[in-house]
């Protein structure tokens, strides 16, 4: 059986004045279809049914997320976190929920809020990594090719010429995977992680991306729930030690104690540092699907073919001699510009933004600033 685990805690603070604290990125519709999380949860209908859907957010989302979330999802299966404790903590919350429900099964882990453009391809790469976290007990990412020596991302280096091969009678997602009728199917490109790098300094990333033999972490991680738990008492042993107690807790009302509890005393760090650096145990499937984490304001061009001045615009507007920029409006205001060149205007109904867009990530300082000020 397979699970998915929807990671939807973030704030997506690059996304302000549109991400807010109340109404993060994955909430927004972006696209144009429907909002992030769920596109995230529909994008994989075909492999894991709602009712094997879980998510993950913080429990102040919780209300709201509800109001807005495909409404096949059970409340059930909507995870509170009494507290933001990044990734690690909120992936053994899921897979410990999993674990006492269901017992052992395979487990994705998505970012509510990544773009996908090739949705059949993504489901292959998925079938296919699920096929292999079952007959192994590795830790399987999926790598993007890197484009830019990001700072921003994890990195995987690889052997190209060393490919696993894995023969499997059935695959766990169906037999429609490959268009294979086949029952026999060979899962190639799979490979093993030499290192794992998360969030290198730039002189690193640009080194590796000279390599060659790197790719992005693309933040999708597939993995039996019982591996995953392994992982955790070896490598992050005090926070599978405080959150034993949530496994171990009979009903509901003990449930939450002990997860506030375990909350209150565990330290924030993502699956990123705390597992996948450390372990020597992780595979990487290289995808190519339109992949893009639509980071900050200048990746909408990812989503959004540019006009032939080099402008996305959503919004109502008018310009003059205004080129590669990105105008965003979301209240009912018109947007005039005049002489504008590699420019973000995003509006709101209470906040206006005004940035050059090889400035985009450091939106995210304006909200620390904001917090500060009050
Ligand atoms: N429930 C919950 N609780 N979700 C969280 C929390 C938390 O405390 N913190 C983050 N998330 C969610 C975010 O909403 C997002 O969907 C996902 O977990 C990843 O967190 P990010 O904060 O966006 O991580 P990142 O972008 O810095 O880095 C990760 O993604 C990159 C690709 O986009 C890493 O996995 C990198 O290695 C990777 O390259
Ligand atoms: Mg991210």
């Amino acid at each position: 059986v397979i699970y998915s685990v929807i990671m939807a805690g973030g704030g997506g603070t690059r996304f302000w004045p549109l991400s807010r604290q109340e109404l993060p990125k994955q909430m927004h519709n972006i696209t144009g279809n429907d909002i992030m999380i769920n596109e995230t949860i529909d994008r994989i209908k075909n492999i894991v049914p709602y009712e094997n859907t879980y998510i993950v957010t913080a429990d102040r989302q919780k209300e709201l997320l509800k109001s807005v979330i495909n409404p096949q999802i059970s409340v059930q299966n909507i995870l509170a976190e009494p507290m933001p404790r990044n990734t690690a903590p909120c992936i053994l919350y899921a897979a410990m929920k999993i674990y006492k429900e269901h017992g052992d099964g395979i487990m994705f882990v998505l970012p509510a809020d990544h773009y996908i453009s090739n949705v059949p391809e993504f489901n292959r790469i998925l079938r296919k990594a699920a096929g292999v976290a079952e007959v192994t007990d590795k830790l399987i990412t999926i790598g993007i090719k890197p484009t830019f020596p990001s700072t921003g991302y994890g990195y995987i280096q690889y052997n190209m010429q060393n490919e696993l091969v894995y023969r499997l009678e059935t695959l766990p997602a169906g037999d429609e995977a490959d268009g294979n009728t086949s029952t026999l199917h060979e899962l190639s490109g799979v490979y093993e992680v030499e290192q794992f790098i998360e969030k290198p300094d730039r002189e690193s990333a640009k080194s590796y991306i000279e390599s060659g033999n790197f790719l992005w972490n693309s933040g999708m991680f597939i993995w039996k729930v019982s591996v995953i738990m392994d992982n955790f008492k070896r490598y992050l042993p005090r926070i599978y030690d405080e959150m034993e107690s949530y496994l171990k807790a009979k009903d509901e009302k003990d449930e939450m104690e002990a997860l506030e509890k375990a909350y209150s005393r565990i330290k924030g760090i993502s699956i990123d540092y705390g597992i996948l650096e450390r372990s020597n145990d992780v595979y990487v499937i290289p995808g190519d699907f339109g992949w893009n984490d639509i980071g900050s304001w200048d990746a909408l061009g990812a989503i959004f073919p540019p006009d032939e001045n080099g402008n996305i615009i959503k919004a109502d507007f008018i310009e003059i001699d205004t080129k590669n920029s990105i105008i965003y409006g979301q209240g009912k205001q018109l947007i005039a510009t005049v002489g504008l060149k590699d420019m973000i205007v995003v509006n709101t109904d209470d906040a206006l933004l005004i940035c050059p867009k090889t400035r985009a990530q450091e939106v995210k300082d304006i909200v620390d600033k904001l917090k500060k000020n009050g």
